[in-house]
């Protein structure tokens, strides 16, 4: 029942995360509202150090040393409602690749965890 298998070894590794984030800014850059973020962005860069956080997220052997996420995002003027949307798309895209409910649960308390980094003005919560 137990297994030590790593999130990022659960999931396939590197090649299943690249996948992922491949799929992931098709999905956003396809999306009216997200779009205009990424005019004139290195997108193959943003792809490779998005590759890495989500493998280091996931328990990767290699840690992230892109940005800071609130330096990256800074000045992006990037709203609660967008942010909710590229969460449930980078969700979506992981369900879609087969991967399982513990590790999807572990990538949304981590999109909890990082959002007030990168949201201008955090929405207000209930609690
Ligand atoms: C959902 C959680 C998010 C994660 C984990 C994430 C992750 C990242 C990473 C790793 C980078 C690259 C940092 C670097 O170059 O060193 C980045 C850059 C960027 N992100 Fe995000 N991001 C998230 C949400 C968003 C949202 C909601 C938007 C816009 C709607 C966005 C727009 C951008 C843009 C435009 C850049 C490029 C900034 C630049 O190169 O100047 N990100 N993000």
């Amino acid at each position: 029942m137990t297994t030590s298998l790593s999130y990022y070894d659960q999931v396939g590794g590197a090649p299943a995360v690249r996948d992922v984030v491949d799929l992931f800014y098709v999905r956003v850059l396809d999306d009216a509202d997200l779009k205009p973020y990424f005019a004139g962005i290195d997108l193959p860069r943003l792809k490779r150090h998005m590759v890495v956080l989500l493998c280091s997220v996931l328990g990767g052997p290699d840690p992230y040393e892109g940005r800071d996420l609130a330096e990256a995002h800074r000045g992006l003027d990037i709203t609660a409602e967008h942010y909710a949307k590229v969460g449930e798309i980078l969700v979506s895209v992981l369900r879609g690749a087969g991967v399982s409910d513990e590790v999807l649960r572990h990538v949304v308390l981590t999109l909890n965890e990082v959002e007030s980094s990168i949201v201008a003005e955090p929405a207000e919560t209930a609690d």
